[in-house]
């Protein structure tokens, strides 16, 4: 029989997302990441050793895709590294990035020599002051970022922007344009109540209905469906190649068909975005389990999967912020 992880909810999961570092050099307002002084690794961050002996025991349970995350994966030392080990493993199929593209430039080359195809960026303004104000970065680093990662062939590149009212919604239509230049897909998230400054962005800046009318009075939306198996729900641009994609966990979300868990950098399994319920696995990896031990943890935690997020329920419920899962 063919090795897979199901869940209680009958739910196969095949995507797991990798938090490489819980640091960032940016500070979005609805994120709100550790800073950091020297690039020191705590001793109970996972090694790439401890790190790959997980993702092959998820490989032999059927995982298929990794995609990594951070903070921000780039600030993890050797990054490509981890990349190439990971991309190595027999049925690993599928190496992506989440990344706000600071550090790419110098990155790119690297990082798709060690296997690394598709790219998401955070890109939530175009306008250098606007920019500042959401992240306390500087846009032409990041716009010098992303034109790396597509000139070494990074494909498909999709630019997530979250949606903030007063903000940036005036230029959603630019972000578009921008994208559409570049066979770039951008997609709109909703933003989600993940510790205190998610739930302060989640109730200032509300669902994308609006957004989506806004832009159906311009141009056809036609439902379209892109391979990545995640959340967005695709649309076709009128008549031309452009697609757009809308992240919409709190106005409809998109539990029954989520196909994913995460592991921190601590070595902690979260089973669900939007739920406290996690799994450790540090102790027993320092402690030397043998890899059908292992494999029977990671089925265990998979039981234990919520079959939902309550962000419109308990919207204060989750203290931990977006940065220490990446999303
Ligand atoms: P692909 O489908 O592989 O392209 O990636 P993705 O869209 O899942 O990943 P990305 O890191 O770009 O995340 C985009 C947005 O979706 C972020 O705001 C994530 O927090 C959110 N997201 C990703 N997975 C989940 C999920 O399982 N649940 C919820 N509620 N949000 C998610
Ligand atoms: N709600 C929704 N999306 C968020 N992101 C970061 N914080 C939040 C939040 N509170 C997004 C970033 C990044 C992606 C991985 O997660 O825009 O692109
Ligand atoms: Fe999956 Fe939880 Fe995200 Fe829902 S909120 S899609 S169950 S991770």
């Amino acid at each position: 029989s063919h090795p897979s992880l199901t869940d209680p909810f009958g739910r196969r999961i095949d995507y797991l997302r990798l938090s490489v570092t819980d640091r960032c050099d940016l500070r979005c307002g609805y994120c709100l990441p550790k800073g950091f002084k020297g690039f020191e690794e705590p001793e109970h961050w996972l090694t790439f050793a401890e790190i790959e002996r997980v993702v092959s025991a998820f490989t032999a349970l059927g995982v298929r895709r990794v995609r990594l995350t951070g903070g921000e994966p780039l600030m993890r030392r050797h990054l490509p590294e981890l990349a190439g080990r990971l991309s190595a493993l027999p049925g690993l199929e599928d190496l992506s990035l989440s990344s706000n593209c600071t550090q790419m430039d110098a990155l790119a080359e690297p990082l798709r020599r060690a296997g690394v195809r598709r790219l998401n960026v955070s890109l939530d303004s175009l306008r250098p002051e606007v920019f500042r104000e959401i992240t306390g970065g500087d846009l032409d680093r990041v716009l010098r970022g992303i034109a790396a990662a597509h000139e070494v062939g990074m494909n498909p590149i999709r630019v997530n922007a979250v949606v903030m009212r007063g903000v940036n919604d005036g230029e959603i239509e630019d972000l578009l344009d921008y994208c559409a230049a570049r066979g770039f897909t951008l997609r709109l998230i909703e933003a989600m109540p993940m510790g205190a400054t998610g739930q302060a962005a989640a109730s200032a800046f509300g669902d994308l209905e609006p957004i989506k009318r806004r832009l159906e009075q311009r141009f056809a939306l036609i439902p379209d469906i892109l391979p990545g198996g995640g959340p967005a729900r695709y649309y076709r641009v009128g008549a031309t190649e452009t697609r757009i994609g809308f992240i919409t966990p709190i106005s409809q979300h998109f539990c029954e068909t989520c196909n994913r868990v995460r592991l921190t950098v601590d070595g902690t399994l979260y089973l669900c975005l939007g739920q406290d319920s996690s799994y450790p696995l540090l102790p027993l990896l320092r402690e030397g389990i043998g890899d059908a031990e292992l494999i029977e943890h990671l089925r265990r935690a998979i039981a234990l999967k919520p079959e939902r997020h309550e962000f419109k329920e308990r919207p204060e419920q989750i203290i931990r912020f977006m940065s220490m899962t990446g999303g």
